[in-house]
């Protein structure tokens, strides 16, 4: 027996090793920690349970009959984050560059599966070159069959992917199909055709970084939602999101209730929200002197800087916090920030994390551009999503509420449980410096001072329609409340639509528009 033993220790250690010293030491020169590296700061301590550890290729063409591939290149099982189960896959970029063939293939399927059938969140780390060339279309059907999961597993179980190498080619879709994308900066990349490929058939010179690390997939094409300069701040960012976030779309997200939280008002919110309309703020200060211990956890922080996203607790319970941002274009709505926050909007909708709302917009960005680029189908993304979403929804109108963005931004005409307002709030269809521009079009020219006379006109428009007064007056605002009672007038809201239930017709899915 003890031979046995022996035999199966000395094979379990020999397939830790990857792909063998000499590539490990090549790897973490890069400043990479391993797969087994990455997934130990992952979970808890001595919490992770390995699958198919012996799990072979088999390939038999270019030289793939006589070459070992331990751990077929990547490693997977499961265990826990803060106690919570979840399932982990992590390509061993030491092994056949993390490429992913038949059996890869099949040992993320099956952790997949797992996750599905047991609600636990699943974490792929991606660090591979892509298709294994020598296994040809089996390596090809492999990302396939992580496709169709990614997709049957979207809004049933949290997904998440950590990039942490090259992912180029088809790979990078398992990542797109995902809810949230970690990348790690001068490490990772993801593009489709890479460097040779666009300089033969466009001519553009362009390097690996350039065209797809993390900087470009934070700020200017919204693929990743975080990015972190080494992989322990990568993975202590997927720790802290899953903290937020429930294991299934049928689990409650996790309370945390370490003691009694404060109710008192916040007297710095005065200072933070200016009363004149023009000038800017952080709407991150405003969140800040709201939620639990100030904690936000920003999604997206460097792409559309004009809407705030992220995950925050209000007395113990993971929220959803949508803003508009004053400080970037005034915190008007464009085809970016309407894409961030519909997709938001939608994972927690899926996961039951209810929605808090601060609306400062002076309304869509006017410009060719955004016509040109659809602004109108990537709006209506925003109002779809809110309308379709029925988890408990509160609305905040801090300033600026106007014509389809006032709408967008979780109106009480979209579903919005409750509505509340500052008295720095101004709801009407329009500013009142368009209004007073169409209105009195043919007054201001005719008049004998037409500045003076538009800026009368613009000031008697303020008074009677740019205040939160008239849409309270319909109902359509519950209450106009001090700033400095935000935080208990949330907490009350939420805690009062906790129990929420909201059905729809049966259907197979809507359409949103994409
Ligand atoms: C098999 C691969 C491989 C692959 C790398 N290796 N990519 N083996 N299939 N796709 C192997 C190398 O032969 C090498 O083996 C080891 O991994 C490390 O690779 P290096 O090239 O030495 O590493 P590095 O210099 O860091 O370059 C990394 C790289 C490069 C940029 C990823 O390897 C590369 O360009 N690979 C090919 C990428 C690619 O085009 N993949 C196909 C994408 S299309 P040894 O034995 O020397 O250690 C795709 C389609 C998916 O994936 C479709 C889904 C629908």
């Amino acid at each position: 027996m003890w031979d046995k033993i022996q035999e199966l220790e000395a094979k379990r250690s020999a397939l830790a090793l990857g792909g063998g010293e000499k590539r490990i030491q090549k790897h973490k020169a890069q400043g990479k920690l391993t797969a087994r590296e990455r997934i130990n700061h992952l979970l808890d301590a001595e919490s992770f349970i390995e699958t198919d550890v012996f799990v072979k290729h088999r390939c038999h063409d270019l030289g793939m009959a006589e070459t070992e591939a331990p751990g077929e290149g990547v490693v997977t099982g499961y265990g826990t984050i803060d106690g919570r189960l979840v399932y982990v896959a992590s390509q061993d970029f030491t092994v056949l560059g993390g490429s992913l063939g038949e059996a890869h293939a099949a040992k993320i399927c099956k952790v997949m599966d797992l996750a599905v059938r047991n609600g636990a969140p699943m974490i792929c780390i991606n660090d591979s070159g892509g298709a294994r060339i020598q296994e040809g279309v089996d390596a090809l059907n492999g990302y396939g069959n992580i496709f169709y999961r990614n997709t049957l597993a979207s809004g049933v179980i949290p997904q998440i992917s950590v990039i942490m190498g090259p992912c180029a080619g088809g790979a990078v879709y398992s990542p797109a199909l995902t809810d949230f994308v970690f990348m790690t900066a001068s490490t990772s990349q993801m593009f489709i055709t890479g460097p040779q490929v666009i300089k033969a058939v466009t001519g553009e010179d362009v390097t690996m970084e350039n065209l797809g690390g993390a900087s470009v997939h934070n700020t200017i094409s919204g693929v990743a939602h975080f990015l972190a300069q080494t992989d322990e701040e990568c993975l202590a960012q997927v720790r802290r999101l899953v903290s937020f976030i429930p294991g299934n779309n049928l689990d409650p997200a996790p309370s945390i209730l370490t003691e009694e939280q404060q109710v008192m008002p916040s007297e710095a919110l005065l200072n933070i929200i200016p009363v004149e309309p023009n000038r800017g703020y952080d709407t991150r200060e405003v969140i800040a002197n709201v939620v639990d211990d100030g904690d936000f956890m920003e999604v997206q922080p460097f792409y559309a800087e004009n809407m705030v996203v992220g995950f925050a607790r209000l007395n113990g319970s993971p929220v959803g916090i949508v803003a508009n941002q004053p400080k970037v274009t005034a915190g008007s709505l464009d085809i970016n920030a309407s894409d961030k926050a519909a997709r938001f909007v939608r994972f927690c909708d899926c996961f039951s994390i209810p929605l808090v709302t601060f609306v400062d917009t002076p309304g869509y960005l006017p410009g060719v551009g955004q016509e040109y680029g659809g602004v109108i189908r990537h709006g209506a993304k925003l109002l779809y999503a809110y309308s379709e979403a029925t988890v408990p929804k509160v609305t905040v109108i801090v300033r600026k509420a106007y014509g389809g963005a006032y709408l967008a931004m979780c109106s009480r005409s979209l579903g919005a449980d409750v509505v509340l307002a500052y008295p720095t709030a101004e709801i009407a269809v329009m500013g009142p410096d368009g209004a007073a521009n169409i209105l009195f079009k043919d007054d201001i020219a005719a008049a004998e001072n037409p500045h003076k006379f538009r800026q009368q006109k613009i000031r008697e428009y303020r008074e009677k329609f740019a205040n939160p007064y008239v849409a309270a007056g319909r109902g359509m605002v519950d209450d106009v409340i001090d700033p400095r009672h935000t935080r208990r007038a949330l907490i009350n809201a939420l805690s009062m639509s906790a129990t929420k239930r909201e059905s729809r017709p049966a259907k197979k899915h809507g359409n949103i528009p994409l």
